[in-house]
């Protein structure tokens, strides 16, 4: 196992999850947590570890590329673990330029340090970095992404993360180093921030607003429940081979619409409500831009060749997010105080 371990992002939704096992996992090896902390990363999240004595927090900002070489210097991480990056896609149409400096420019920062401080000794040290299944585009009715699917982003998110993964890919093909590369479907479980689908309709059904469905609602999503992506992450961390790509997904595919409908009901359930409430939130809105599909993973060769699986069922991830957003309001009124409500009414106002 290696000794100092650099997460960036550590403190958004799926990076507090992943340090949070790694902390636990590995009590030998020192945990660093690199987050600029912006409105996606919150350290609440990381509570019930923050005290652990294999485990620092370091603020600061993956852009700065001096910075990050300090680091470098100072921690002598052997492994990374990026998770780093701006995530949504609507706020990627909104302020592109935010997730080329992040997604890219950070990325590009990490991988020139790891290069110079690591001085082509390459033995024992290892880049992972995480990427998205929406880096392949948008299939049709058929089909799922593989390895070897052509990168067709089509938002200024997705594009920022392919630019990153060919980043990648090129310095392990020029410089030698060791690196790999994860896709997965979209995450969900708790912690996430409420601008993305699952959390920002738990929260609009609890507190009886519109329920904002993107076009007609027919889109479709792999949805897998977050501890399975972490979980996978340190498998792959471990023991995946050194340029390889593993895709990551839930085999779990909905329409937006009939996950909404599972999403109400179970809602209603929860909040003592006559079934059939919430469904009555649902309000057809303007399409996203650009918006993909269906995405869809196979994620063969990491079951065989790594032998991760997802374990839970999506019933199962459902019941466990929407009780954990019912018992975690002081963290949902946190973040959905100040700044959020500006973003709201800009993204939605006139939709
Ligand atoms: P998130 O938005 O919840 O968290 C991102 C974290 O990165 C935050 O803590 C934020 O403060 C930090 N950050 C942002 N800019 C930074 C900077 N310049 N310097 C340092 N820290 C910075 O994101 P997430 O949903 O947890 O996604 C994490 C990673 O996983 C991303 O790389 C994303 O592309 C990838 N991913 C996400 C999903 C998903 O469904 N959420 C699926 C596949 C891949
Ligand atoms: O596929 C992996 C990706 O999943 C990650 O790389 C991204 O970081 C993550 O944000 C997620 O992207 P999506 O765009 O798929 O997630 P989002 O939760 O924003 O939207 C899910 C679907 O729901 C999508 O088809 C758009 C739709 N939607 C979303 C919102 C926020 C709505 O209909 N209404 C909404 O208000």
């Amino acid at each position: 196992m290696k000794k100092n371990i650099l997460i960036t992002g550590g403190a958004g939704f799926i990076g507090s999850h992943v340090v949070r096992l790694f902390v636990n996992k590995y009590p030998e090896s020192k945990i660093y947590n690199l987050d600029k902390l912006t409105y996606a990363g919150n350290l609440e999240n990381l509570k019930d570890i923050e005290h652990r004595e294999n485990y620092t927090f370091i603020k600061g900002d993956i852009v700065d590329g001096e910075f990050i070489g300090l680091l470098f210097d100072k921690y002598k991480f052997d492994g990374v673990i990026h998770l780093a990056a701006e995530s949504h896609v609507d706020r990627s149409i909104a302020n592109p330029m935010e997730f080329v400096m992040t997604n890219v420019i950070g990325t590009v920062n990490l991988l020139n340090a790891a290069k110079v401080h690591w001085k082509d000794d390459f033995r024992g040290k290892l880049f992972y970095h995480i990427s998205t299944d929406e880096v392949y585009g948008s299939l049709g009715e058929e089909g799922l992404f593989s390895e070897t699917t052509a990168y067709d982003p089509h938002s200024p998110y997705s594009a920022a993360k392919a630019s990153s993964d060919h980043f990648v890919r090129a310095y392990h093909d020029t410089f030698g180093l060791p690196t790999v590369i994860s896709n997965c479907s979209n995450n969900y479980g708790a912690n996430q921030f409420p601008e993305k689908l699952i959390p920002l309709f738990i929260n609009n059904i609890k507190n009886n607003k519109p329920l904002p469905v993107y076009g007609k609602g027919e889109n479709v999503r792999d949805w897998l429940y977050v501890e399975d992506h972490a979980n996978a992450i340190d498998v792959i961390f471990n023991k995946g081979k050194i340029g390889e790509t593993y895709n990551i997904g839930g085999n779990n595919e909905w329409t937006n619409i009939d996950l909404i409908k599972v999403l109400c009901k179970v809602m209603d359930k929860k909040l003592g409500r006559e079934e059939g409430t919430s469904e009555k939130l649902i309000t057809f809105v303007k399409d996203r831009a650009g918006h993909d599909l269906r995405y869809a993973i196979d994620s063969s060769k990491l079951q065989k060749e790594l032998g991760w699986k997802p374990s839970l069922q999506f019933e199962e991830g459902i019941e466990k997010t929407t009780d954990w957003y019912l018992n975690n309001q002081e963290w949902l009124d946190n973040v959905t105080s100040g700044e959020y409500k500006k973003y709201y009414e800009e993204m939605y106002e006139g939709r």
